[in-house]
């Protein structure tokens, strides 16, 4: 597809995901919306595409009557993103929240069919696979998308949400023909991330010289955590080749134990701490890695940045942007916040 001139709207686009999307859009010559209320997105995440005149920032609430229709009135692609998230804390603490998603979701994907767009892309979620299969870090499970199905055991309302979401882009094919394709992110991390996300949390903790250092759960629980430029890639290649509102995994098939990322951390950052594991806490479900055999045949896509090395560079980039006393500041806030 050539995005150049092509008008496009991200919305959440000021988040830390949406930012990097917004940047790559640009650079593919896109004339690109984006819309977002920056209740946790943040303007100096579009530093460079402002500054360069690229882009149209609006900002404002989707869920305030007639701005959905405004807005996505004939453009050729939505990117939607827009969603009340935070990480682990917020998901499991503000279900109340979480689930504004459904409204939000119902607003924006109505104004994309009155407003005739050509393709909507959605930012779903691993939380829609069912938390039951998800329990024993021992088992070598990658979740696969057909297994999202009955019975259905979404991770929360936000899982729920998102779940309902992807249902009704699908409805929306069916019934109305309106194309669009979902992407299913697992634990995204890079530059710009939110220390409401382990992987920043961590780093942040390594950043504070905290002593002994947290691990929220046991540890024993796996990840496969996945770079932001590979998620980008991957929802870009989606809108050019998904009509159907199919579900696609955007995620890496390594398997990382919670307790090897954080000694990773502490050897990188060259900190000789203690950890101390903090079962009680929120800490999501033990084994949760993608099988991305979809998106590989789907999508001709596989994430091309190996844990270790992304996350190298996002301690380089945390160390070299953060200032200690706003860290400390704010950080226990964080945690469980957006
Ligand atoms: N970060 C992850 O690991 C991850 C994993 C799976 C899915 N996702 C999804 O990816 C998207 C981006 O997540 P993120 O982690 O980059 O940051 P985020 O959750 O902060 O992004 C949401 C963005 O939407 C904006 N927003 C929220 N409500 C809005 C409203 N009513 N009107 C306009 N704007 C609104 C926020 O200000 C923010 O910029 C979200 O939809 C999230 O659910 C993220």
């Amino acid at each position: 597809m050539d995005w150049k001139n092509r008008p496009v709207v991200v919305t959440g686009g000021a988040s830390f995901i949406g930012s990097h999307l917004v940047d790559a859009l640009v650079q593919r010559g896109a004339m690109v919306w984006v819309v977002d209320d920056l209740s946790s997105g943040r303007l100096e995440n579009l530093e460079d595409s402002l500054k360069q005149g690229r882009i149209e920032f609006i900002q404002a609430d989707l869920r305030e009557p007639g701005i959905a229709e405004r807005i996505m009135k004939g453009k050729a692609v939505v990117f939607h993103l827009a969603a009340d998230h935070g990480g682990r804390g917020y998901v499991d603490l503000h279900q109340a929240d979480c689930v504004g998603n459904l409204l939000l979701d119902s607003l924006v994907f109505r104004a994309c069919h009155t407003g005739k767009v050509e393709k909507v892309v959605y930012a779903s979620s691993g939380c829609v696979y069912p938390n039951h299969l998800q329990n024993d870090p021992e088992q070598d499970l990658y979740l696969k998308e057909e297994m999202v199905g009955p019975p259905y055991d979404a991770d929360n309302l936000y899982g729920w949400a998102k779940l309902m979401a992807e249902m009704t882009l699908q409805a929306f094919y069916r019934d109305y023909g309106m194309k669009s394709a979902n992407c299913r992110y697992f634990t995204v991390y890079g530059p710009r991330g939110v220390e409401n996300h382990a992987v920043i949390a961590m780093i942040a903790r390594a950043f504070l010289e905290q002593d002994p250092f947290v691990v929220w759960g046991t540890g024993e629980q796996i990840r496969n955590w996945t770079y932001v430029s590979d998620i980008v890639r991957g929802t870009i290649l989606a809108a050019e080749r998904i009509d159907d509102g199919a579900a696609v995994n955007l995620g890496t098939m390594e398997r990382v134990r919670v307790l090897d990322a954080a000694q990773e951390v502490l050897r990188y950052t060259k900190r000789r701490t203690r950890i101390q594991t903090r079962p009680e806490m929120p800490t999501g479900p033990y084994n949760r890695v993608a099988d991305n055999s979809l998106a590989r045949k789907l999508l001709d896509w596989e994430p091309e940045v190996k844990f270790r090395d992304g996350l190298h560079r996002t301690i380089d980039w945390y160390f070299s942007t953060k200032k200690v006393e706003e860290v400390r500041r704010e950080f226990e806030a964080k945690l469980t916040g957006r």
